[in-house]
């Protein structure tokens, strides 16, 4: 087994796999209203070329959770045979999928079937107008429903990933808590980040983490969960004095970079040692050149070699990666 490891000694043994750079919303701290151009189809990697690096990933480089994700990984048509495929491989990777769940209702029962173990939902806010506002299409009630189908399927625990923004759903912190408690979701908020295809954000009017904690506390009683950390970006608090937790990722005020454990594959076969790498490695190319396992292996090691300390959004340096978040995965 080769480590993906970086000169700090950190490994990478968490792959996080863009399926699509597409999506069926316009969250508008992602894309603008009009979408971006997406990539050309023979630039996306193939069912079985997907197969191919994840298994290259487990059975050479140690990687041992797999995490699906877009632009909206279920707009994806392969998804649930890539599922299948790539539980098959042993080691037998751990399998999640981030989704905004649109369609969920329909295919959650045939992922749980075809191996996978987990979903985490994006979903900003439970009120019909200001999810339509955020997203721009009037899709809660498909949400909702793709919500508790993955629950039924036993995707579970459901994990329900909240942005806060300003003057859009900052008044609703409370509220999603509320909603996530009585449901048995797993609530964490993510502090907005500049990831953004429009270069909207600002560090100035971004909701922090501490904000989101005491809109929280004007509620509710929170304590630090006693958990580990580890490499898990979520903060865990016990709410009401638990067993249930709400979860806060502030990326962007109290950043994890150093327990960072992850790597990003690209729809278009890009290595990224970091969401805010300014840098990619193509493994598309050398897959389709016809390099050998070991090959492409050794490309992969040589990528996350070169991993910076951190994302340094707060330098006066720091610049927004070319690809939007969509284009990366989450
Ligand atoms: N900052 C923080 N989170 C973001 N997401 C998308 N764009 C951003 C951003 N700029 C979230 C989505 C989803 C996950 C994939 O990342 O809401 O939960
Ligand atoms: Fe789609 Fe996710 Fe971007 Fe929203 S944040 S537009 S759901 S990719």
């Amino acid at each position: 087994m080769l480590p993906l490891a970086d000169s700090y000694g950190r490994v990478a043994t968490d792959l996080r796999v863009s399926l699509t750079d597409r999506c069926n919303l316009r969250c508008n701290y992602c894309m603008p209203a009009e979408g971006l151009d997406w990539l050309p189809g023979e630039d996306v990697l193939t069912d079985d070329e997907v197969v191919r690096l994840v298994g290259i990933a487990v059975q050479k480089l140690g990687v041992t959770e797999v995490r699906f994700t877009g632009g909206e990984p279920l707009v994806r048509r392969g998804l649930v045979d890539i599922v299948r495929r790539t539980a098959e491989l042993r080691p037998r990777p751990e399998l999640s999928l981030t989704t905004n769940a649109l369609g969920l209702e329909r295919t959650a029962a045939a992922l749980a079937a075809a191996g996978l173990d987990r979903v985490n939902v994006s979903l900003d806010s439970i009120r019909a107008e200001t999810f339509a506002a955020i997203t721009r299409r009037d899709r809660l009630s498909d949400v909702l429903a793709g919500l508790e189908a993955a629950r039924d399927a036993g995707l579970g625990p459901v994990k329900v990933n909240a942005v806060l923004l300003r003057g859009h759903n900052d008044d609703q912190a409370a509220e999603l808590l509320r909603w996530a408690l009585a449901e048995g979701f797993q609530l964490r908020f993510i502090e907005q980040m500049p990831l953004d295809a429009q270069h909207g954000w600002r560090r100035d009017t971004m909701v922090t983490a501490e904000e989101t904690l005491a809109l929280l506390e004007r509620e509710f009683s929170l304590e630090p969960a006693e958990e580990p950390r580890g490499s898990a970006p979520a903060e865990l608090f016990s709410v009401d004095g638990g067993p249930a937790t709400v979860g806060i990722i502030a990326s962007v005020t109290r950043p994890f970079c150093g327990d960072c454990d992850r790597v990003r594959l690209t729809a278009d076969g890009q290595v990224r040692n970091c969401l805010f790498a300014r840098e990619e490695s193509d493994l598309r190319g050398a897959l389709r050149a016809g390099a050998t396992d070991a090959e492409i292996a050794d490309r992969w090691v040589t990528a996350m070699a070169g991993k910076r300390a951190g994302h340094g959004i707060d330098d006066v340096s720091f610049l927004q990666p070319t690809r939007p978040m969509s284009a990366i995965g989450g």
